[in-house]
């Protein structure tokens, strides 16, 4: 395989925002993963050194409470997580060249490290603040974990910061009745000492100012920093808290026992810390990528929602810290499906996992995605309707069509074999050359992000390649005696069209440019190879390359995450009764983790006493031990089918950490299980001889 390096070499560093571990991937976020993962293929097609890092954004108070919840480590929450991610981002062939963690010691080491440097230029301040305390889990609570009454409309229920019935921002010390969403308790004000990097300070305004007017933010991005910085006597803008008090999940500031870095602080230094790691494994330089006067380009895709931390606080960090600030930032709109808002009661917040089990096919949506985007912060939608017709018309009908409907005609006429150079004519070279010819329109397309401007070239030349073939009919040719020749002509030329429309689609499709490759027989499509035209050449037999999307499986996907809702509890409703009637056997449940099961700590009970409860109808009260200092209490609704005499001294399985429940008549301390059906009577568990009480069931 031969590499042409383009005249200059760019070094580019690229990422995409840190996705946080606390959620499953979307077809929201992949809007920007796609968008990136396709403008970094093209550079590398280019031939330019291009390296693509990302990360999870592992730390804050919302994901060690979820792994709390879950019982289990922060450490091992992110791990499974991790995993998820980086499968969801391979299945849609985004292909970073590092996909890390924020908590690594290499971000770790460049957060604590900048911080110093900003401590250092005297640009960090500490202040006393009075904040909502949470006295019955002693601890500070963020904004969206207190709740109470809007103080301008009186809804309930809503956040600390904003009211989503009506639409009001306030401090969450203006709720009424605010109590904490973690324990419910009433929070009370505490004083804590917090520190705030002083974005205040005339170095930064100056900076900030004067790194918005260079060629860094989009027009859109541009005004809105202007509104955020306000004029030159102004000083609008005001120091970011960036502490937070323990317990946190996250980095421990230096010299500052209990306190931690907040995740804003150091998620885009996981850009830096998944870097090192490239730099490691590959033997990259880091510091001519991140010293202050590299000559390495840096851009950062993101989401327009969180432009006010990768325009404000993250140049200003890295400038007073020593290092190089991000050449150019590239923000993008926010997905809606069908022109609304994803939602789970539409069936339109579709997870990209879900995605690949119903559709398979993720290159349809990157050339779907591709299709709408034009580098700008515009929103853009995903109409699922246009989804499967722009895919049928344009992938399958005008571009695999070339190739299906010529191919064949090469491999039985022509035992695989192209046509020569001398046997193409004068109008076919022409043709061919004109192709060629749109190659830098299209790259500067894609260098500017307007795919979707790319898309319209290239399938502007798809129809032309589908006039030509429909001209030739070389089906027809094929019947004809003493045409041979020209449809060899014809066929070759198609097939040379073909290679070239899936050389400039490669960003966008590359399995598809992948197995176009092996069909052709030939090296890896990059840019410089769009000249060296197939001819006298043989290639293998064509296999179909994509087949038509068939929206029953848009249908039915819609139809799932719908689903996955209506499955949740309400077991007891009339309609599901029905249901499991009908079906006998009731459908099994949403499928779980071994660690959402290992959760449920069952144990081997002996049930040491039973007895009727006066005036409970279907209860018994059963003593059971499980090797514990005292015996446990549980009211079970066996009544019906066991006489409490004939439990006395058998061995069942109960769970052992349900949380306790009060009832009618008395305080209930975990669960036995038994089984039921549609099929009369009810039938505890029991372990087989030899096990003891206290044992656990796994
Ligand atoms: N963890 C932060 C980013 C830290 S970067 C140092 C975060 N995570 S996120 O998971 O909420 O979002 C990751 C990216 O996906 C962001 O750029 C965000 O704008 C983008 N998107 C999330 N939902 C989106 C849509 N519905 N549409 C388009 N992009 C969206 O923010
Ligand atoms: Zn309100």
């Amino acid at each position: 395989m031969t590499r042409t390096i383009p005249a200059k070499q760019r070094k580019i560093l690229v990422t995409s925002a840190l996705p946080y571990a606390n959620g499953s991937i979307h077809l929201g976020h992949l809007v920007e993963y796609i968008q990136t993962d396709i403008w970094v293929r093209f550079q590398k097609m280019q031939g330019h050194s291009c390296h693509y890092v990302c990360a999870d954004d592992t730390h804050g108070t919302p994901i060690m409470l979820r792994a709390e919840k879950e019982g289990i480590t922060p450490e091992q929450l992110i791990a499974r997580v991790w995993q998820e991610h980086f499968d969801d981002f391979s299945a849609f062939h985004v292909n970073f060249d590092n996909y890390g963690s924020t908590n690594s010691n290499e971000t770790r080491e460049f957060a604590q490290g900048i911080y110093k440097k900003l401590k250092a230029e005297n640009l960090i301040e500490v202040r006393s603040i009075e904040q909502f305390y949470d006295p019955v889990k002693n601890m500070f609570l963020p904004d969206r974990f207190i709740k109470g009454e809007c103080p301008k409309c009186h809804a309930k229920d809503q956040y600390g910061d904003n009211c989503e019935a009506c639409g009001a921002a306030y401090a969450p010390t203006e709720l009424i009745n605010p109590f904490s969403a973690v324990s419910g308790a009433k929070p009370e004000l505490r004083n804590s000492d917090h520190y705030f990097f002083k974005l205040s300070d005339q170095r930064c305004q100056d900076f900030l100012r004067q790194w918005t007017r260079s060629d860094t933010l989009q027009a859109e991005a541009s005004n809105k920093m202007q509104e955020w910085l306000g004029s030159a006597d102004e000083n609008k803008l005001s120091d970011w808290d960036i502490s937070r008090d323990a317990p946190y999940f996250g980095f421990e500031i230096p010299d500052a026992p209990g306190k931690y870095f907040y995740v804003w602080l150091d998620a885009p230094v996981g850009y830096m810390g998944s870097f090192k790691q490239l730099c490691e494994k590959k033997g990259i330089a880091f510091d001519e990528y991140w010293k202050q006067d590299s000559d390495a380009e840096l851009y950062h895709f993101i989401g327009k929602d969180i432009l006010y931390f990768h325009a404000l606080f993250w140049p200003a960090m890295l400038q007073h810290a020593g290092y190089r600030t991000p050449t150019k930032l590239f923000a993008h709109g926010f997905l809606t499906v069908n022109g609304e808002k994803m939602s789970k009661s539409r069936g339109t917040f579709i997870t990209a996992r879900s995605y690949v089990e119903h559709i398979k096919n993720t290159e349809y949506l990157r050339y779907y995605y591709a299709a709408k985007l034009n580098g700008s912060m515009e929103d853009l939608d995903l109409s699922l309707d246009d989804f499967v017709a722009k895919v049928n018309s344009d992938l399958i009908g005008k571009f695999i069509n070339i190739a299906s409907r010529t191919a064949g005609f090469i491999s039985k006429k022509f035992d695989g074999k192209l046509a020569g150079k001398e046997q193409v004519s004068a109008a076919g070279n022409a043709l061919m050359s004109s192709f060629i010819a749109a190659s830098p329109v299209i790259a500067s397309c894609y260098e500017d992000r307007d795919f979707g401007k790319a898309i319209r070239e290239i399938m502007r030349l798809a129809d032309q390649a589908n006039e030509y073939v429909n001209d030739k009919a070389p089906w027809v040719l094929a019947k004809q005696e003493g045409q041979e020749a020209a449809l060899q002509e014809a066929c070759t030329v198609s097939l040379n069209l073909f290679r070239l429309l899936s050389l400039y689609l490669k960003p966008i499709l590359p399995m598809l440019a992948k197995e176009v490759e092996s069909f052709f027989n030939i090296d890896p499509l990059t840019w410089a190879s769009a000249e060296n035209l197939v001819l006298g050449h043989t290639i293998n037999t064509y296999q179909h390359l994509m087949t038509r999307l068939d929206p029953k499986l848009i249908e039915g996907m819609v139809a799932a995450n719908q689903e996955s809702l209506q499955a949740a509890p309400q077991s007891h409703s009339p309609a599901r009764h029905a249901e499991a009637q009908q079906h006998a056997i009731a459908p099994i449940a949403e499928t779980i983790s071994i660690d959402d099961f290992s959760k449920i700590d069952l144990r081997v009970a002996k049930i040491v006493n039973a007895e009727h409860v006066e005036g409970a109808e279907k209860l018994l009260k059963l003593t059971l031990d499980i090797g514990e200092e005292k015996p446990r209490t549980v009211f079970a609704g066996i009544k019906s089918a066991y006489d409490p005499e004939k439990l006395k001294g058998r061995m069942t399985v109960m769970v052992a950490n349900l949380a306790p429940r009060k009832m009618k008549f008395g305080m209930s301390e975990g669960m036995v299980l038994a089984a039921s059906g549609e099929a009369p009577g009810l039938f505890i568990l029991s372990p087989d001889d030899g096990a003891q009480a206290g044992m656990r069931v796994k």
